[in-house]
């Protein structure tokens, strides 16, 4: 009787610890590479942490890693039975859902609404600060980066992650720290699945340009509006003494 219960308990400790146990999992993978038509199936076989065999559709056969997988794979290798399951596989896993669920799943897309915007203005060694932001897209796979009259700049670039707004859309914003140069033109470039080429977002002409023009014909209308009430309180001034002056 008491055999028993230690039996139970050893059995109990074995399941309910996990730290006596051993793990093994079979994983299979579909990579789908340029489209959805050029697929690749990964069956990848582990044991604890280890992984031990891989298949890959396009090499198409097994590769062992340590002696125990090099022995297997080399002997399924030599099945041609085992090969065609996995080409069968290649079929019934990936390409049966990659023509229905998943393409059902990535069809569903909604663009970004994207502003490029300035949010700190340069001053001497200080760079300016734009912001690209892209609100409300799904799905969350998305690319933004930045052009310089064309050229991809990539320094000096800051982004977060993709964030969930919690109702299945996302938003993403970029950052770009940089010293403008007169007559540059910076863009800002998104990619997502809801376009079917690259997208480009402009933020119009540099900056600091456009900003001094503004600044200098203010600046010229004060001076013009100044000297223009100086004249006229002057000319005011000079006809109302005068016509004080006039004796009757
Ligand atoms: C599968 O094999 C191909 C050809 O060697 C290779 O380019 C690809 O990276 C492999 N895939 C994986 C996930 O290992």
């Amino acid at each position: 009787m008491s055999t028993l219960i230690s039996i139970i308990l050893i059995i109990l400790l074995c399941v309910l610890n996990p730290a006596y146990g051993y793990h093994m999992s079979l994983r299979a993978e579909c990579h789908f590479k340029r489209d959805m038509k050029d697929l690749e199936l990964i069956r990848t076989y582990n044991f604890n942490k280890f992984e031990f065999i891989r298949y890959n559709s396009t090499l198409g056969k097994y590769v062992g890693f340590n002696t125990v997988g090099q022995q297997n794979a080399e002997a399924w290798n030599n099945n041609p039975a085992q090969l065609q399951q996995m080409k069968v596989e290649l079929d019934r896993y990936c390409r049966n859902n990659a023509g229905n669920e998943i393409s059902a799943i990535t069809e569903k897309s909604v663009p970004p609404q994207v502003h490029v915007r300035s949010v700190k203005k340069g001053t001497g060694v200080h760079p300016t600060v734009l912001m690209c932001s892209a609100y409300g897209f799904y799905p969350k796979l998305i690319k933004l980066t930045w052009l310089s009259d064309g050229q991809p700049l990539t320094s000096d670039v800051t982004s977060t992650e993709e964030l969930a707004d919690g109702d299945w859309y996302y938003q993403i914003h970029s950052r770009l720290d940089y010293i403008p140069k007169s007559g540059e033109k910076i863009s800002c470039v998104v990619e997502h699945a809801s376009f079917s080429r690259p997208m480009t977002f402009e933020l119009g002409p540099s900056v600091s340009e456009s900003d001094t023009n503004k600044i200098a014909i203010g600046a010229s209308g004060l001076v013009l509006g100044v000297i223009l009430a100086a004249a006229g309180l002057i000319y005011y001034k000079k006809k109302s003494t005068g016509r004080i002056l006039v004796p009757h």
